[in-house]
């Protein structure tokens, strides 16, 4: 996502402040002023976002899969799941995923800003942010991450957090609740 540069952010995030089923938690200082966010909540909210991407935004998109490697792989990757699940649907094939049955959320990104690095607020959103949504019914969340972003995977795993898989560059996490 980051890829996709800093109106896409906006849009992103804007989408998933407004949407029914996310769950957003802001830190803010003494001041008033926000320092940290963590955006989450219904794992399709994200799908829902990129399928009204692709009408608003078509030119980023292109241009974005020709000349980003990483972009390129994701949209791939979107674009089989889809499909995937069309054939699966069409032809009432019912394998079960490993955590079918368990109602899983997702956590789209955390960040803080430079400053507040290394002091705990990070953390402190993340808690709020998994308290919030078990308090909403969800019994595990899940999250994608670029492998080598070692901050962030130590500070994930720091909070409990596991590897369940690897997709290219990133891997993917999750946390029972
Ligand atoms: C990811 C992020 C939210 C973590 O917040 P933070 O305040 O840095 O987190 P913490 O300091 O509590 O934890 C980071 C841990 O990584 C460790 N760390 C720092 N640099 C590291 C590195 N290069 N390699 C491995 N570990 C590293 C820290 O020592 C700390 O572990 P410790 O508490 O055991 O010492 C923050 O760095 C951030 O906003 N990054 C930019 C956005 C981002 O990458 N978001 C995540 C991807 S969605």
């Amino acid at each position: 996502m980051t890829e996709m540069g800093y109106n896409w952010l906006c849009a992103l995030y804007q989408f998933f402040i407004k949407h029914s089923r996310s769950i957003c938690r802001v830190a803010v200082d003494a001041d008033g002023k926000v320092v940290g966010l963590a955006v989450g909540g219904d794992s399709h909210i994200r799908e829902e976002f990129l399928n009204s991407a692709l009408f608003r935004y078509p030119h980023l998109i292109f241009w974005k899969f020709l000349s980003k490697r990483m972009v390129r792989r994701v949209l791939l990757q979107e674009l089989a799941r889809k499909l995937l699940r069309k054939h699966t649907t069409e032809n009432s094939v019912n394998i079960k995923a490993p955590s079918a049955g368990i109602r899983s959320g997702n956590l789209l990104s955390i960040c803080v800003l430079p400053d507040c690095e290394g002091t705990g607020v990070a953390g402190k959103l993340i808690e709020s942010f998994q308290l919030a949504c078990k308090a909403e019914g969800y019994e595990r969340l899940t999250l994608s991450v670029v492998s080598d972003d070692n901050r962030a995977v130590t500070f994930y795993k720091k909070h409990g957090w596991r590897q369940s898989g690897k997709s290219g560059e990133s891997i993917r996490l999750f946390l029972d609740l």
